[in-house]
């Protein structure tokens, strides 16, 4: 064992970069549905050290030093199938100019973008209908509320007929007077204000999130759906908080226009089976870190990096994913701007057929 070769430098961050590879893939999946705490942040800290720990004495055998190789090329495998899924889900970046910004700012914690998207649709029984969306607020003393309350603003003066908020308003139990403050000004920005929770409003307090939500005049879709009269019949607006709450409603028969809020787009495939026409959601934080050219580092999904941040579709139900408003702790978002969403649903005038669902469950990447 040569513990003092230089030349085994290269070996071992091979071995470094495998082991975080399957790290991200393996235990970060399983460990996302964890509530926050000391337990999860151990059991990271310690899974983490342990396995650098042990890929530098197994990096200094030449008997092993095919094995990284081996595990980057099926990462890569995984990377390659990620890619040819989106192109499927003719999944594209939600917005307008967003991109060009990335480059020229590293920090983007506060640095709030507009991404608009328009998408046709049929049973809608108006014309157009515009959809703003905010999500993942995670309302904290580490942002000033002046930002929080600028994101309302910013809904406000895209005039439109509704607004939906996907969930986890707070991080912690000391939010919640935060979130009362800022509540109060949630239905001057449109006219009809739904929202479903997330994972943190479940793990700090579900009860005391919807109260105070409630209380300010927006209205819970958590499992169960609303009609709503348009000019020429009734929208459908829904919501589910699965994993952590909630389950999918019945869809109302009568309604092909089905509007859901789910806080997780790892949903989407049950909702699209259900028949849902736009699911909106959040969760993801479009990762929070990014690297310019290589994307999202961590993504709490199932599946990945797939619905990291965008519009997608998936059958014939499109999928809508906010980057988030706020940030998980850290408080800081590295090249990945905050958003609010801005979705224009026009109606669809000859009908298509509908498209069958492909599955693509349980990928590498
Ligand atoms: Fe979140």
């Amino acid at each position: 064992m040569e513990w003092t070769s230089v030349a085994r430098l290269p070996s071992l961050v091979l071995w470094w970069s495998a082991v975080a590879g399957v790290w991200l893939v393996v235990v970060n999946r399983w460990l996302m549905h964890w509530t926050d705490g000391t337990a999860k942040s151990a059991v990271i800290a310690g899974s983490l050290l342990s396995a650098f720990a042990a890929s530098t004495l197994i990096g200094y055998h030449a008997l092993w030093r095919w094995v990284p190789f081996g595990i980057l090329g099926i990462l890569l495998v995984g990377e390659a199938k990620r890619e040819l899924l989106r192109a499927r889900y003719s999944a594209c970046e939600i917005g307008q100019g967003v991109e060009p910004t990335l480059m020229n700012s590293v920090i983007t914690t506060t640095a709030l973008q507009c991404r608009r998207v328009e998408i046709t649709v049929p049973g809608l029984p108006c014309e157009r209908l515009r959809v703003a969306q905010l999500s993942d607020l995670h309302i904290d003393h580490d942002l000033p509320f002046h930002y929080y309350a600028s994101a309302l603003r910013a809904v406000s003066e895209e005039l439109p007929d509704l607004l939906v908020l996907t969930g986890d308003f707070v991080s912690r139990p000391e939010g919640l007077p935060l979130l009362e403050q800022w509540a109060a000004l949630v239905t001057q920005a449109a006219p009809q204000v739904f929202f479903s929770l997330g994972n943190h409003d479940h793990w700090v307090d579900a009860q005391a999130v919807r109260s105070i939500l409630l209380n300010a005049g927006a209205v819970d879709v958590g499992g169960r759906c609303l009609g709503l009269a348009r000019e020429h019949g009734a929208i459908a607006v829904c919501g589910t908080e699965v994993p952590w709450g909630p389950n999918i409603p019945s869809f109302p028969v009568g309604i092909p226009f089905r509007l859901v809020l789910s806080h997780t787009p790892d949903n989407v495939y049950a909702l699209a089976d259900a028949g849902a026409t736009i699911v909106f959601s959040g969760h993801n934080h479009g990762g929070q870190f990014r690297i310019p050219g290589l994307g999202a580092l961590v993504v709490p999904s199932r599946y990945g990096r797939r619905f990291d941040r965008g519009a997608f579709k998936v059958a014939d139900t499109h999928l809508i994913v906010s980057s988030g408003v706020g940030a998980g702790r850290p408080s800081v978002r590295l090249f990945c701007p905050p958003d609010v969403v801005v979705v224009d649903v026009v109606r669809q005038r000859t009908a298509r057929r509908p498209t069958r669902l492909r599955r693509h469950r349980g990928s590498t990447e």
